[in-house]
């Protein structure tokens, strides 16, 4: 993965080389205390060490009884589907990958109407076992395969930690499980059991992804000038100090979308606490020229855009023409007009000021997308260091779905008093 933070200096919000070169000292600081924290696996940090204590043996052996099915749907929410869904979309399985996450039941209904069940395999996959919509959403599944006549048992895998409803319920059915491993939290388990099913069935290399990962970790040291994640964590980190309160993401690749919104969640659940934070916001390049950069550009100066892309991508030629005023297009390329998009973006927010970032990997094949995520991930953990917060917790998270279980009659759960207190004014 490469960052480039020219355009992030001397904006504003105004982060200077000078203010950087003084960070390093706490990044130095900071890299220690993950290298400790990796070193014992402890929580959260035992994420960075996926690419050398994953089994990708073990994974391919869990799917290898499905035979060519011809979708694959991940039912879980959060952590437990984003990760699945950026591999999917970015890797251009070889089979349609879906997601039930939310518990609309129009879409709920919709999509498993849609679905040819016979040939589909499920995903199941939550780490506490507990989650109120993925447990629902897989009943509803599952008794949607039933009256298909299908036996839901053989096509469904577990992902799930060592206790809770899900583990009882594969047990009692004797469905292949795996385990989440300890000490990942969901947003971080990108790289492991959680998501990496998908990407097997999908024919992707899973060698291939935890070797880009590992490149990635081989770079992390005690220096954000040698460490290409940490000089992206700390930088967010400092220009959110001096004011830029949101980082917008904008992939130029279609493929990364969902990436944007991985992005968006490793980042707000994680740094979201203690009353700071950068909130990302999810776009796409070259969509999004034509609607929110117009905002990233003069709207409040509370902004960073980091601007992601390949350096090499497959191409179509744009056929020649003789039509006035196109002949600049014609005999040209889709990946030339998109690179030439992305320059241009990143040349109109240095041009007005507005910090940019910019983010490449060579290519967005297994290697790209294993360093496009560890990346990322240990940009956050860093981050989260600098800034002083609990990385890995997501109390607000928490309080939420037990509010929800509680209303709904699954325990005691005091968050629930709260719900029936709210405040009217009209
Ligand atoms: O990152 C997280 O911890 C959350 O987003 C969880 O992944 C999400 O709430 C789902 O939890 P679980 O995997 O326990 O069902």
């Amino acid at each position: 993965m490469y960052v480039d933070l020219g355009n992030a200096l001397d904006a504003e919000p105004r982060l200077t080389r000078e203010a950087l070169d003084r960070l390093d000292e706490r990044v130095a600081d900071a890299h220690d205390r993950i290298a400790r924290g990796r070193e014992h696996a402890d929580h959260g940090y035992a994420a960075l060490n996926l690419p050398d204590t994953v089994d990708p043996d073990a994974i391919r052996a869990s799917v290898a009884d499905f035979d060519d099915p011809a979708a694959v749907l991940t039912v879980g929410i959060g952590g437990s589907a984003l990760g699945a869904a950026t591999l999917a979309e970015a890797l251009g399985a070889d089979l349609a990958h879906y997601i039930l996450d939310n518990v609309d039941p129009a879409h709920v209904r919709s999509l498993l109407d849609s679905l040819p069940l016979a040939d589909t395999v499920v995903h199941v996959v939550s780490r506490s076992g507990t989650t109120a919509e993925t447990l629902a959403n897989f009943l509803v599944v599952r008794e949607a395969m039933d009256r298909a006549g299908v036996d839901w048992t053989d096509r469904t895998l577990v992902t799930t930690g060592e206790d809770g409803n899900l583990r009882r319920l594969a047990d009692r059915h004797d469905l292949p499980a795996l385990d989440v491993p300890a000490g990942v939290p969901g947003r971080f388990s990108a790289l492991s059991t959680v998501a990496l099913p998908v990407a097997a069935l999908g024919g992707a290399d899973l060698d291939e992804l935890l070797a880009g990962a590992r490149a990635e970790a081989d770079r992390l040291s005690g220096s954000l000038f040698d460490a290409p994640a940490y000089a992206y964590g700390a930088a967010c980190y400092a220009l959110e100090r001096r004011g830029a309160g949101v980082n917008a993401v904008m992939p130029y690749a279609e493929s990364l979308e969902f990436f944007a919104e991985w992005f968006a969640q490793l980042w707000a659940e994680s740094l979201g606490k203690d009353a700071v934070g950068q909130t990302p916001a999810r776009a796409l390049g070259a969509t999004d020229q034509h609607s929110q950069l117009q905002l990233y550009r003069a709207g409040p100066r509370d902004k960073l855009v980091t601007l992601v892309r390949p350096r090499e991508r497959p191409d179509v030629p744009i056929p020649e023409t003789d039509l006035d005023g196109l002949s600049y297009l014609g005999g040209g390329s889709l990946a030339a007009l998109l690179d030439a998009e992305f320059e241009a973006t990143e040349a109109s927010l240095a041009a007005a000021r507005c910090p940019n970032i910019r983010i490449e990997v060579d290519r967005i094949d297994e290697r790209g997308v294993g360093e496009l995520l560890y990346g990322m991930e240990a940009a956050c953990v860093c981050y989260g260091e600098l800034a002083g917060v609990e990385t890995f917790t997501q109390p607000a998270v928490e309080w939420g779905k037990r509010a929800a279980r509680g209303l709904l009659g699954g325990g005691d759960f005091p968050e629930a008093e709260a719900v029936g207190e709210k405040r009217r004014l009209l």
